[in-house]
């Protein structure tokens, strides 16, 4: 199916400059619509489109549509709509204004569940690529998003979930980006450009502390302001000036009291006043609670209406009009913020001229290829006793148990969603309803390890049943498990695997000590066999080709290079709420202390630390010396590959500094390839406020003068070097950012 795109795509594109001349036609059209010369600035043209619009006009590009029916709520999608999909804003075709598609975009292009849905391709979890500590890589994965994205019809992606770890239970982890601000930000800001590379908007979501499911839509979050500018919010800070999102969607949640798509000092103060954000805010799907507040808190756009009580943003909007309750002057700093960042992100230029059923071969070939390099990338090898991966052809007989691996690998549930050619590989899972369906991806795990060693002998066992896995484990050379854990939108997970899993680990482990744990999960889960088994690697919820980069790693076709983004806990007493997520008030008493932060303050050990994941080759390091200069660290240090295979290493610097919420933090990191042999002299400079504390009472960042120590390491706990460097006192402005 290929459709002809509406009027205001071709007006569009009819006056674009072709090859940097513009045509006598377009010369005079342009001259009717100034604002389409793309030559001019955002904000100018703004400036000459808006005294064209009508009132009627305003309010269509501030209120949102939901794009698929939606019978419980007797809702039809409008004409227009890309069916299947999350939003649809209309067009103004009289004045070029190009209708807003949008889809959730976490992964893919994601469809809504039901007969509308798109095939396309699926990278791995959003945790899986920040698990890469490759910025470049998850570039390209957002840029795989964005390709796919145009050719399905959308330009605006609801992707972008930078959402911190701080409850490991959190349902949507996988989405996000884990536990680290810098990690975080630096890997979805890189995601999100990857996207808007594609002349699209993104978003980055969800404005904040949206940091578990269990009340989701009412609970309040309880933070001190400062350290959630040292956590969840630098996190965005940093994602908005590595992606220059045209938009920020505010979350479900309250935040210390209001709603957060109605916060007044998240929405104006801190994005806009603050960081200097100049595109629009739209609201969470039922995240939008009323009409005058929330517009004066700072939100542009309400989105997916039927999900909120009311239409405020549509008839409400108008009559809050008509009464005086809302101002125009408000509705146009609204459809200003809106359009600029369509102007910005190229909507009126590059207009959407594709809205394809099917993608080409040659696209979905690429795609794959990109999705199976994220994964393969993103895996991480936790434990490796006695070398036994990988695995070599020349072992005899291997027993594969368990998660569905003769069939492919699972994803996970809620908006991400995304559906894959040749539909679900294990139909019929429970729920099969939203939050699900649950999906299996058609790479199989079991399929792709035959084709590495074809001349084994490969059993596979379902693994429903503990005992029935024994004798398969026993009989085989290297017996793998396969332990999944689904996790979805709108619920929270448990820590410990579900369906008797452990207990399968366990007694696999006992019949055949060279036993492998694969894990398909959310995020991290409890591991109480760890020592019972020989090798231990996360993968993930790992995409379209995952089966394929899975055991590609597993028989060392592909060094694994993953490293943890976020703390495996030993325990849940370990964490800063053993008990499973509150109701109302969540109090997160533990501040800017967010993961691996916090299990330094209390010292306590974990099964896996953050920044974890070890290599078929060993590096070495050396040389380390940090100086400081304008008050920027730069560390050097030399790192070299001192084993027999290719590999790629993640230095991680780590500063120590006095007063701050934890003993360290995260500095700066690099992915480095290296040949068996080969060295490479680093140099990483430090973000300032990663050494900063943040200070209300001047709305600054602060760096106290003093002596702070500069750690080279391998993860959170692993450090090699240590040297001393000493800073002035320095305070830097709220709306710092790199190169200002
Ligand atoms: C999710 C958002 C998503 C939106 C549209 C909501 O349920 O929280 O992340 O973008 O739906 O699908």
């Amino acid at each position: 199916m290929r459709k002809t795109v509406a009027a205001v795509a071709l007006a569009s594109a009819a006056i674009l400059a072709l090859g940097g001349h513009i045509q006598p036609a377009q010369a005079q059209q342009s001259a009717a619509q100034p604002w389409m010369n793309a030559r001019l600035d955002p904000e100018r043209r703004v400036a000459l489109i808006l005294p064209q619009m009508t009132r009627d006009e305003k309010l269509t590009l501030v209120f949102g549509y939901f794009a698929t029916d939606f019978p419980i709520k007797r809702f039809k999608a409008p004409d227009g709509a890309r069916n299947g999909s999350a939003g649809y804003v209309p067009g103004i075709p009289r004045l070029g204004i190009p209708a807003q598609w949008q889809a959730d975009a976490g992964i893919g292009v994601a469809s809504q569940p039901g007969p509308a849905r798109r095939e396309r391709t699926a990278l791995p979890s959003g945790l899986a690529t920040a698990a890469t500590w490759n910025p470049q890589l998850a570039f390209k994965a957002g840029g795989m998003v964005g390709e796919e994205a145009r050719a399905s019809g959308f330009n605006v992606m609801l992707a972008g979930g930078v959402n911190l770890i701080r409850e490991p239970r959190n349902g949507r982890n996988f989405e996000y980006g884990g536990e680290d601000p810098l990690l975080a930000g630096t890997m979805v800001g890189a995601h999100t450009a990857g996207i808007q590379a594609h002349h699209i908007i993104s978003t980055l979501k969800h404005f904040a502390v949206n940091d578990q499911e269990t009340d989701r839509n009412a609970g309040n979050a309880v933070i001190d302001p400062v350290a959630a500018r040292m956590s969840d919010l630098l996190a965005f800070q940093i994602a908005i000036e590595k992606a220059d999102p045209g938009s920020i969607m505010c979350a479900y949640n309250r935040v210390n009291g209001p709603f957060a798509c109605e916060h007044p000092w998240l929405l104006t103060q801190v994005l806009r006043s603050d960081w200097g954000f100049k595109g629009y805010v739209m609201s969470d799907w039922g995240g939008t609670h009323s009409t005058a507040p929330a517009i004066a808190a700072g939100l542009d756009q309400e989105s997916g209406f039927p999900f909120d009580q009311r239409a405020y943003f549509g008839a409400d909007f108008k009559s809050a009009l008509e009464s005086g309750a809302a101002s125009e002057k408000a509705l146009d700093q609204m459809v200003a913020r809106i359009l600029y960042a369509m102007f910005r992100h190229g909507l009126f230029d590059h207009p959407i001229t594709d809205v394809l059923g099917d993608l080409p071969p040659a696209l979905r070939a690429r795609s794959t290829a990109t999705s199976q390099s994220d994964a393969e990338e993103a895996i991480v090898l936790l434990q490796n006793r006695g070398a036994i991966l990988p695995l070599t052809p020349a072992i005899k007989r291997v027993a594969v148990i368990g998660g569905h691996a003769d069939k492919g690998v699972l994803s996970g549930g809620g908006a991400s969603s995304v559906y894959q050619k040749g539909g679900n590989a294990v139909p019929g899972l429970r729920p099969q309803t939203w939050p699900g369906p649950v999906v299996y991806y058609r790479s199989s795990p079991v399929e792709a390890i035959r084709r590495q060693a074809p001349n084994a002998e490969i059993v596979f066992v379902d693994g429903a049943d503990p005992a029935a896995a024994e004798p398969a484990a026993r009989q085989a050379d290297v017996a793998i498990v396969f332990a999944t854990q689904w996790a979805g939108e709108s619920f929270d997970v448990s820590l410990t695997l579900t369906d008797n899993q452990d207990a399968l680990i366990s007694r696999v482990a006992a019949a055949n000590p060279r036993t492998v744990v694969v894990l398909e999960t959310g995020g991290p889960v409890l591991t109480p066999w760890a020592d019972k088994v020989g090798a231990i690697v996360a993968a993930w919820y790992p995409g379209s080709a995952g089966g394929e980069a899975i055991a590609n790693i597993l028989y060392g076709h592909v060094n694994p290079s993953g490293h943890l983004p976020v703390t495996f806990p030993r325990s849940l007493d370990q964490l800063p709420r053993p008990s499973a997520p509150a109701k109302g008030d969540i109090m997160y008493s533990e501040g800017a202390a967010v993961g691996y932060k916090w299990f330094d303050k209390r010292n306590e050990n974990p099964a896996f630390p953050f920044g974890h994941g070890l290599s078929y080759t060993r590096f070495a390091y050396s040389g380390l010396t940090a100086r400081a200069a304008k008050g920027t660290v730069t560390a050097t240090f030399i790192v070299r590959n001192v084993g027999k295979r290719r590999g790629k290493a993640v230095p991680q610097i780590y500063v120590a500094g006095g007063g701050w919420e934890a003993p360290k933090r995260l500095g700066a990191f690099e992915k480095v390839d290296l040949a068996a042999g080969q060295s490479k002299r680093v140099t990483l400079a430090m973000d300032p406020r990663l050494l900063a504390m943040f200070d209300a009472t001047t709305n600054s960042w602060r760096i106290r003068a003093g002596t702070y120590r500069v750690m080279l390491a391998t993860s959170s706990r692993e450090t090699l070097q240590t040297v001393p460097v000493t800073l002035p006192a320095q305070a830097l402005k709220v709306g710092w950012r790199p190169g200002s």
